[in-house]
C-alpha cells in the first residue's frame, strides 16, 4: 500500500543506509521493501512509535533486512523467487517430516548428513534438527537454553557442518528446519552475562525488577509451566540483586520485547539462519513473546503483532523461508498465529497442531471418538496459503488441553476426563501404557504425560510378556495414528524413532542433568544395529517401517492430501470410528474417505451412511466426497476392496482405510 508519511520515511531511510549497502545490487530487495514498508512501519510504530529513539530504530531495522539480503546466496534467492511463483509450494501433499535431535538420531552433524539415505528410505523429505545451538551443559532444557545464538554446540559440529547439512538436503530435496528460541536466552548469554554486571542497557533486554511488588503482581494471573521443578515465574539473582522474569526454568530469561533492540536483534538472527540454507524457522514458545500484568502472559495481541513484523521483514529478505508457530495453546488462539483478521497467513504459516494430537490421544485411551470428533469439529479453520503440522509424538510431553465445552458434548466430567487420561497413560488401569506423569500441579490438580509412541501403545509391555496378540495390537495402534495425520491435511511429522517403534529410554534417571525431567524418556538415542531389523521381515521393526515406508508414498501420490480446505468430517453412526473425506479440487473422483477404527474389536460402518452424507452436503472444493451406492471401492493403503459386510465396510481392531471410489 502507499501512503505518504510511511513512504517518506523510507525515502529518507534509504538515503540513509550505509554506504556498503548502498553499493550492493538490491533490485529485489528494494521491490520487497516498498511492498511490505507501509506494513512494517505501522507495526513498528505501533510497538515502539511513543520512543524519542524511533527513527534511528527503523533505521536499524531497514539496515538489517538490508545486510541480511546482502548475504544471502545466490542458491537461496533463486529459492526465494521460485517459492514466489510457487506460493503454495508447501500445501502439497508431498511433503514429510520428521523432528530428531541430532545426538539422537546419529552422532552429530557430519554423521547427520551420512544418513541421508534413511530419510530417502522412508521417504522423508523435511527434517526438523532439534535445537543445536550453544548451550550451558546442564542448563540447556534440551537446546532450549541458547547461550550464543550463532555459535553451534561443539558437540554436534559447527558452522561448516552445518553448511554442509544444509547443502546435502538441499541436494536431495529435503527442506531443513532449525529452531530459533524466541522468547528467552540462557542466563549465560552475553546479554544476561551484561545485565548481571549491571549494565542497565542489557538489563533492559530482560523483565528485572528490584523488588517483588511488579512479580506479584504478575505472578496473580500468570500460570506455572514447570510447578515441580521451577515454581512461579521469577527468580532471584544474586549478582544483579534483582528479580528477573524466567517464566520456564529458572536458568531461561524471558526476553523483554517492548525495546526495539531486542526485537532488531533476533530480527538479525532468523535471518543469520535464514542464510545459512534454513527452508523453516521453528518459532519456539510464541505463545509467551508479550506480557501484560492481569492476564496469563500468553497470546497477546502484541505478541501476534511481534511475528507479524517479524513475517514482514523476514519477506523482505528471504521471502522463500517459512515460520512454524510453536503455540500450545487452547485451540480457539492456536490458529491466530497464522495471523488474525487475516486471508492468507501473515505471521507463520505453519502451526503445530496440538489440539488434533492430543484428540488422537484421547481416542486410543477411550477406544471411541466421540471427543475427537467434537474437537475436531471446533477445529478453527486454518487461513489460505497457512497449513498444520500434524504430529503424534514430539520432544515434549502430552498435555490435554481440550476445550471443556468439547469435552462435555463428548458425555465427560472436564476435570474427571482429564485424570482419567493421565491415569490411563501411566498405567493405572492395567500397565500397558508406560507412560510417565510429567509436572503435575499439585494447586491446579493438572498434569501432563510423557512417554515414546510405542511404550504409550503398549509396544514396551506387550514385547515384556512376549505376547504377539498384544505386540500386534501396539502396531496396529501406531500404524492407525499415522494413517490419520499422513491424510488429514497438514504437513505430518514423524518424531525421530517412531518408524522403528523406538521404547521409552529410562537411562534420564542416572542422569543428574535430567533426572528431573521425565521428558528425556521419549528422547532416546537409535541403535542403528537394532534399526537394521527394518529389513528383516517378521520383526517388529520390519513390520512398522515398511507400512510406514508404504503409507508416506501413498500419500505423496493422494493429491487430495494436499491441505486446501479440502476435509469435511463424516458423522457415521459408530461412535469407535472416525470418519472424514479428502476431496481434490481439481477431480472430484480422485477423493478419499478415510476410516479409523479405535477400537480394540472389529467395527462397522454402513455404507449408505458415507453415501448420504457425502451426497448432501458436498464439499466447498470439488465435487460430492460421498460415494456413490454403487460403487467399487479400493482402499488405497492395501490396494485391495475393503472388507464388506451386509450394506457396511467392516473394519478389524485398529484398522484404517484409505478409501477410493473406482468409476
Ligand atoms: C518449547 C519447547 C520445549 C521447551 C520450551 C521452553 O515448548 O518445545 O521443549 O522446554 O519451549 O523453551
Amino acid at each position: 500500500m502507499y501512503e505518504q508519511i510511511s513512504h517518506s520515511l523510507l525515502n529518507a531511510i534509504l538515503d540513509d543506509l550505509k554506504p556498503e549497502i548502498r553499493r550492493q545490487d538490491l533490485r529485489h530487495f528494494y521491490t520487497r521493501l516498498g511492498a511490505n514498508f507501509f506494513a512494517i512501519h505501522s507495526l513498528f510504530s505501533t510497538l515502539y512509535g511513543h520512543r524519542d529513539d524511533f527513527a534511528d530504530q527503523m533505521l536499524k531495522l531497514v539496515e538489517t533486512m538490508a545486510m541480511g539480503y546482502v548475504d544471502r546466496s545466490p542458491e537461496s534467492e533463486r529459492l526465494d523467487i521460485n517459492r514466489e511463483t510457487d506460493h503454495n509450494w508447501f500445501l502439497s501433499q508431498r511433503w514429510v517430516g520428521m523432528a530428531l535431535y541430532t545426538n539422537g538420531f546419529a552422532d552429530d552433524l557430519a554423521d547427520l548428513s551420512q544418513k541421508v539415505g534413511y530419510f530417502q528410505e522412508l521417504g522423508i523429505n523435511m527434517v526438523h534438527v532439534m535445537p543445536i545451538l550453544e548451550c550451558p551443559v546442564g542448563k540447556s532444557d534440551g537446546g532450549y537454553a541458547v547461550s550464543n545464538f550463532r555459535r553451534i554446540d561443539g558437540r554436534v559440529g559447527d558452522l561448516a557442518d552445518f553448511q554442509a547439512l544444509s547443502e546435502q538436503f538441499r541436494a536431495n530435496g529435503i527442506l531443513l528446519v532449525l529452531d530459533i528460541v524466541l522468547n528467552h536466552t540462557s542466563d549465560e548469554h552475553v546479554w544476561a552475562l551484561m545485565a548481571k554486571q549491571g549494565d542497565l542497557e542489557h538489563q533492559e533486554y530482560y523483565y528485572t525488577f528490584a523488588d517483588r511488588r511488579i512479580p506479584d503482581l504478575f505472578e496473580q494471573s500468570m500460570p506455572e509451566i514447570f510447578p515441580e521443578t521451577d515454581p512461579g515465574n521469577f527468580t532471584w539473582n544474586e549478582e544483579m540483586q534483582r528479580w528477573v522474569m524466567t517464566v520456564f526454568h529458572d536458568y531461561q530469561w524471558d526476553l523483554n520485547y517492548s525495546h526495539p533492540a531486542v526485537f532488531i536483534a533476533m530480527l538479525d538472527i532468523v535471518l543469520f539462519w535464514a542464510n545459512q540454507g534454513v527452508d523453516v524457522l521453528r518459532l519456539d514458545a510464541v505463545a509467551f513473546l508479550w506480557k501484560k500484568i492481569g492476564s496469563s502472559c500468553q497470546n497477546e495481541h502484541k505478541a501476534h503483532l511481534i511475528l507479524q513484523l517479524l513475517k514482514d521483514c523476514c519477506q523482505v529478505t528471504a521471502p522463500g523461508v517459512l515460520f512454524i508457530a510453536e503455540a500450545i495453546v487452547a485451540p480457539v488462539e492456536v490458529a491466530k498465529y497464522f495471523g488474525e483478521d487475516a486471508i492468507v497467513a501473515k505471521e507463520c504459516e505453519i502451526a503445530y497442531n496440538a489440539t488434533l494430537m492430543a484428540l488422537l490421544w484421547d481416542g486410543i485411551a477411550t477406544k471411541n471418538t466421540r471427543l475427537l470428533r467434537e474437537g475436531i469439529k471446533s477445529l478453527p479453520s486454518k487461513l489460505d496459503r497457512a497449513t498444520w503440522l500434524n504430529y503424534v509424538r514430539c520432544h515434549d510431553d502430552i498435555g490435554f488441553g481440550f476445550d471443556d465445552s468439547d469435552i462435555r458434548a463428548a458425555g465427560y466430567d472436564p476435570s474427571a476426563h482429564r485424570r482419567f487420561l493421565v491415569d490411563y497413560f501411566t498405567g493405572h488401569y492395567d500397565d500397558s501404557a508406560r507412560g510417565l506423569v510429567f509436572m503435575r500441579n499439585e494447586a491446579t490438580g493438572d498434569a501432563r504425560i510423557c512417554g515414546s509412541l510405542a511404550s504409550l501403545v503398549g509396544l514396551e509391555a506387550a514385547l515384556e510378556r512376549q505376547d504377539a496378540r498384544l505386540t500386534r495390537q501396539a502396531i496396529d495402534r501406531i500404524l492407525l495414528l499415522h494413517g490419520v495425520i499422513l491424510s488429514f491435511g497438514g504437513i505430518p511429522l514423524i518424531y525421530n524413532g517412531d518408524a522403528l517403534g523406538v521404547l521409552n529410554d529410562y537411562s534420564f534417571r542416572d542422569d543428574p542433568d535430567k533426572h528431573e525431567d521425565s521428558r528425556w524418556v521419549h528422547r532416546p538415542k537409535i541403535n542403528w544395529q537394532q534399526a537394521e531389523q527394518r529389513k528383516q521381515p517378521g520383526t517388529v521393526e520390519f513390520e512398522i517401517f515398511t507400512a510406514m515406508q508404504r503409507m508416506i508414498a501413498i500419500r505423496k501420490q493422494t493429491s487430495a492430501f494436499a491441505d486446501f480446505n479440502n476435509r469435511e468430517l463424516l458423522p457415521v453412526a459408530n461412535d469407535h470410528v472416525l470418519c472424514y473425506a479428502r476431496s481434490d479440487g481439481q477431480q472430484g473422483a480422485n477423493s478419499v474417505v478415510v476410516l479409523a477404527n479405535f477400537d480394540a474389536s472389529p467395527q462397522q460402518v454402513e455404507l449408505s451412511d458415507l453415501c448420504r452424507h457425502g451426497m448432501q452436503q458436498g464439499l466447498s472444493h470439488g465435487a460430492n466426497p460421498g460415494f456413490n451406492s454403487h460403487c467399487t471401492l479400493t482402499d488405497l493403503y492395501t490396494g485391495a476392496a475393503p472388507t464388506q459386510f451386509d450394506g457396511g465396510i467392516v473394519l478389524s481392531g485398529y484398522q484404517f482405510y484409505w478409501l477410493r471410489q473406482q468409476g
